[in-house]
């Protein structure tokens, strides 16, 4: 057993007490050490790193309004709608705690997608912190799951038929996807059992996960260090003691100004709760006011915003689009052939995979590559950090046309986002086959374009103007 510490001379009761815990429970003040008062965070932050801190807080409103909602809440389709009503009119403070959750669940994207945009602008998904980045994408993914079991929850007619579309998709899915929606569904449409076990994946598998990734993506950040606006490495400049010039303790320093983006941010969710709880049927949808009705499809069935991005490249991806993306396949594998300088045994893999991806987009329904499409732009994620090539890590010193492209990135994601809230038109179609295969493009030619235009160099130490 480690020597048991002495509180000094004429210690408070406060100190002394300090010093009785730490004996028995030391691990807990070098958790404290390691990853607060000691851990050296660049001096130049700015507002883009409040979104982690956010992320933690919005996920901690969360499970607790969660859990104060399950204490009235009846997973039971006979039920559920009702007593979701009986949380709003009858349950004191039930309405209050019931739009926290759900106004907590947009901006759970609102700040985790600001948070990934950060990442990007200031490549901190890049060596050494590529598991900080895939950690964030896999929360990124259970995230992502975790909002759609909760949507079907309160039973209205948006929770049925967004579920009822959704996990149709799968049939998509070639030889299985018949089984493989009844799996998901347990039933032959959705039904009680399915509301069951959503129900149980959102109160306890998937926030258990999500938990677990959070930490893992925290210790993987505290291990390599967090990255900054200018990109630069912090460790590699010292003082005597080994301590990040650049550097300041994260405790008190990084605590405090914390303290004022959860201000602003609890200024701005308070405000959407008391005064657009529904943001406009953007956050809580009309539809989902009526009970569900396995007999009545409504008109227009759209997923919830922060879904509508991926939504629209779902939709985008008709008989016309696969064959555009069968002959970018084989442009793509012309050009590998023609421009990389690979064995001859390369090449032959590569005409192979061409070939083989060609045959395939061709013989399966195009429905099934709508899911693949769609899942395919949130698994591209996590290449990122082996896709950028870029000799500058922040957008700060890269070519001003980099800054343009991750705008058109921006607006793209605006625009995609938009079209899938809107019912399907053939002009809207085109308009997002075009921004699908320019966010693929976007990663897929990444390793060329990141490397071409005029960088400006890179400080050795950080920019900082005190304030
Ligand atoms: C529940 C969701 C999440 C929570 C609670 C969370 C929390 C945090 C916190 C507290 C930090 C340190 C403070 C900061 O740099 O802002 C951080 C850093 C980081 N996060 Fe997340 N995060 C979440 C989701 C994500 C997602 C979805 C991604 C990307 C796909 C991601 C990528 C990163 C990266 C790359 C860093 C390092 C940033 C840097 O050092 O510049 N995170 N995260």
């Amino acid at each position: 057993m480690a020597t048991f510490k002495e509180a000094p001379e004429g210690a408070s009761t406060a100190q002394q007490a300090s010093v009785w815990l730490e004996n028995r429970f030391p691990t807990a003040f070098e958790a404290y050490r390691v990853h607060l008062s000691e851990y050296y965070a660049p001096k130049n932050f700015n507002f883009w790193y409040f979104f982690g801190s956010l992320a933690l807080l919005v996920l901690v409103i969360q499970i607790v309004t969660g859990i104060f909602l399950v204490m009235h809440y009846k997973p039971d389709a006979a039920l559920a709608f009702a007593s979701v009503e009986y949380i709003m009119r009858d349950v004191p403070w039930g309405w209050l705690v019931r739009y926290m959750h759900s106004t907590g669940a947009s901006a759970f994207f609102v700040v985790v997608y600001l948070h990934m945009f950060r990442g990007m602008l200031y490549g901190s998904y890049r060596k050494p912190r590529e598991l900080v980045w895939i950690f964030g994408c896999m929360i990124f993914l259970v995230l992502m799951g975790e909002a759609f079991f909760g949507y079907l929850l309160p039973w209205g007619q948006m929770s049925y038929w967004g579920a009822q579309v959704i996990v149709n998709l799968f049939a998509a899915v070639p030889f299985i996807g018949e089984d493989l929606a009844l799996l998901i569904r347990g039933d032959f449409v959705v039904s009680d059992a399915t509301l069951n076990r959503f129900f149980a994946f959102h109160v306890i598998a998937l926030p258990l996960v999500l938990l677990g990734l959070v930490v893992a993506h925290l210790l993987a950040l505290h291990d390599v260090g967090s990255n900054n606006p200018d990109g630069i490495e912090i460790k590699a400049k010292k003082d005597a003691t080994g301590k990040p010039l650049d550097g300041i303790p994260f405790h008190p320093y990084y605590t405090v100004h914390d303290i004022m983006g959860v201000s602003v941010f609890l200024f701005l969710f308070s405000a959407v709760i008391f005064l657009a709880p529904e943001m406009g049927g953007y956050f809580l949808e009309y539809n989902n006011f009526i009970p569900a009705d396995p007999l009545k499809t409504p008109l227009h069935i759209a997923p919830v915003w922060y879904f509508t991005p991926y939504y629209s490249m779902l939709r985008a991806t008709t008989d016309p689009m696969v064959n555009v993306f069968a002959a970018l396949v084989a442009l793509g594998t012309v050009g590998a052939l023609l421009k990389l300088r690979l064995p001859s045994k390369g090449k032959i893999a590569v005409a192979v995979a061409g070939l083989v991806a060609v045959v395939l987009l061709k013989t399966f329904d195009a429905k099934f590559w709508g899911v693949v499409v769609m899942g395919g732009a949130v698994v591209i994620m996590f290449a990122l950090p082996w896709l950028d090539h870029s000799p500058a890590r922040s957008i700060r010193y890269r070519p001003g046309w980099h800054k343009v492209m991750y705008g058109i990135f921006v607006v793209n994601m605006f625009v995609l986002g938009y079209l899938g809230i809107q019912p399907p038109s053939d002009i809207g179609t085109l308009v997002a086959q075009v921004g699908t295969v320019f966010y693929f493009g976007f990663f897929v030619l990444m390793p060329i374009w990141s490397q071409i235009g005029e960088f400006k160099p890179v400080p050795d130490r950080v920019t900082f103007q005190p304030h």
